[in-house]
């Protein structure tokens, strides 16, 4: 991929995004790699220089990478030049595009990444939060969980047999961090402070307060499927949303 195929607004027109449209975008950042040097174009002088205090030269392109295909992704939305979008951030980190008053589409988008992966989750009207995370074989699932998450999640995890234990780690870990990334508001909120209700029949979850028991019926939590050996999540504001998965090299053709 050469700089010249990065696409622009005119040869790529905006995707139709409806009110109950989940767009995710899952990106091979390996798969992008000869794309390095044109996506650090796109890059504001701020990006780049998080980029840049990245001590280990993998991290680095790999932030270049994600935050290159954000900007690539988000423009087919927004009818703007990727390296021209400014992006701005809430209170608790949460980052947004700073909207235009002629932008066609208001939009909310949220990115993770982890190892070779990046996520990136696109909506309008409502609020969206993702998460990624590549699995390790040498986490203690039990003793993090026990530690960090929910007692009603931690007993589902000691439940599980074998491998299983990993996985439902994992399975909770990323729908707690894309509840939290969808609210915006990052680790302010514990992760003990509130526990997902996975339910087999249903594709959705629930998430429950730990400190009142109730039900916030703003959010639903869907397990994404990424990859072997790769959790992800997603969580969104409201009801009656389906989601649509993307992927990043499809943006290239
Ligand atoms: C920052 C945080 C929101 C997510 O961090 P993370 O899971 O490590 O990283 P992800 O790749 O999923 O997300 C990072 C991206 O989220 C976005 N982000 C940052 N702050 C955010 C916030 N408050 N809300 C939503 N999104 C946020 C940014 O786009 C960021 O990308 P960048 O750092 O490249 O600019 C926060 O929840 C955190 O620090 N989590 C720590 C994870 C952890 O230790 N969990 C323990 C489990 S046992």
């Amino acid at each position: 991929m050469a700089a010249l195929l990065i696409p622009t607004t005119e040869s790529s027109p905006c995707p139709r995004l409806a009110r109950q449209d989940v767009h995710v975008w899952s990106c091979d950042l390996s798969r992008h790699e000869s794309a390095r040097a044109a996506l650090a174009a796109l890059l504001s002088t701020d990006e780049q220089n998080r980029a840049a205090r990245f001590a280990f030269e993998r991290d680095r392109h790999r932030f270049i990478l994600s935050h290159g295909l954000l900007r690539v992704i988000l423009a087919r939305y927004v009818a703007e030049e990727p390296g021209h979008i400014q992006f701005e951030t809430g209170p608790h980190g949460k980052p947004a595009v700073r909207s235009r008053s002629d932008t066609a589409q208001p939009i909310e988008f949220s990115l993770s990444h982890s190892g070779e992966y990046a996520i990136v989750a696109v909506a309008t009207g409502r609020a969206v939060g993702v998460d990624v995370e590549v699995c390790r074989p040498d986490v203690d699932s039990l003793k993090l969980a026990q530690r960090f998450f929910a007692p009603g999640e931690a007993h589902q995890i000691a439940q599980a047999q074998g491998d299983g234990q990993q996985r439902m780690f994992y399975r909770y870990w990323t729908a707690k961090e894309a509840y939290l990334k969808g609210r915006g508001v990052g680790l302010s909120l514990g992760l003990d402070r509130f526990e997902v209700l996975f339910d087999e029949r249903l594709a959705q979850a629930q998430v429950r307060s730990t400190d009142s028991g109730a039900i916030d019926r703003d959010w639903l939590v869907q397990p994404l499927q990424v990859g072997d050996r790769v959790a992800g999540a997603l969580a969104v504001e409201g009801e009656a949303w389906q989601v649509q998965m993307f992927d990043a090299t499809t943006l290239f053709r």
